[in-house]
């Protein structure tokens, strides 16, 4: 299987730049393992996957709507994301779950797939003592009973921190998850960068990574992907 390096430019970068850092990266080849898929602004999304017809870049959304369709003002909906070209969407991110929580993330994960769209579900803890009972809890409630996702680990103290899990811990957590959900591939999101990238993507259980930090220059985030 391939290796999916994921990147979530949150709300991090202007059109200008996300423009131009899609532009760098649609000009370059990646090692045939390797499956990019960017997560840019929604507001950017139809003009990258214009602009990315023809590579073998895919992109997703940051997040949808729990709901169908209808009268919910200023909510995305996942047939809409599809509908342009999305692939998949990330859900649960530890930035947003201060204001949503896993019966939200898994309604708006079947919406995802009843779309078409390929659930990327985030999961992790902050206390590396409790790792294996709040994973277990968010991936009970999280994620649907049926259909295809992926799990991204990213415990909370390793994002944006610069200093990632340890080996050892993201091989722990990432084979806990399997066990639970042994069909759906798992990936490591929390400073990954061009120095931890490669190790982390040799671990027998991780099927990829997501990248924060290290996605908004395209020196870096070629860097990871040349490290498969
Ligand atoms: P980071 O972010 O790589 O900047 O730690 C990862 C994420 O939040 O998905």
């Amino acid at each position: 299987m391939k290796k999916l390096i994921c990147a979530n430019w949150k709300m991090s970068l202007s059109r200008e730049e996300s423009l131009h850092l899609t532009s760098t990266l649609g000009s370059e080849s990646f090692p045939s393992k390797a499956q990019v898929i960017l997560h840019p602004s929604f507001l950017f999304l139809t003009e990258i996957v214009e602009m990315l017809k023809g590579t073998k870049i895919a992109i997703g959304a940051q997040d949808c709507s729990a709901f169908d369709k209808g009268a919910y003002t200023g909510q995305i909906r996942a047939k809409n994301l599809a509908e342009i070209g999305c692939v998949t969407v990330i859900l649960g991110h530890s930035e947003r779950r201060s204001f949503e929580t896993n019966i939200d993330i898994q309604e708006k994960a079947k919406q995802a797939q009843k779309a078409g769209l390929l659930p990327i579900i985030c999961v992790g803890e902050n206390d590396p003592k409790q790792r294996a009972k709040i994973l277990t809890q968010q991936i009970q409630e999280c994620c649907p009973k049926t259909g295809n996702f992926i799990l991204a680990y990213e415990p909370l103290y390793a994002i944006g921190s610069g200093q990632s899990a340890s080996l050892s811990e993201i091989h722990e957590a990432a084979s806990l998850i399997k066990s639970l959900q042994p069909s759906s591939p798992v990936i490591y999101g929390g400073s990954v960068s061009p120095s931890n990238a490669g190790e982390i993507l040799s671990l027998d259980s991780i099927d990829g990574v997501l990248v924060g930090g290290a996605s908004l220059k395209a020196e870096s985030f070629l860097k990871i992907i040349q490290s498969i």
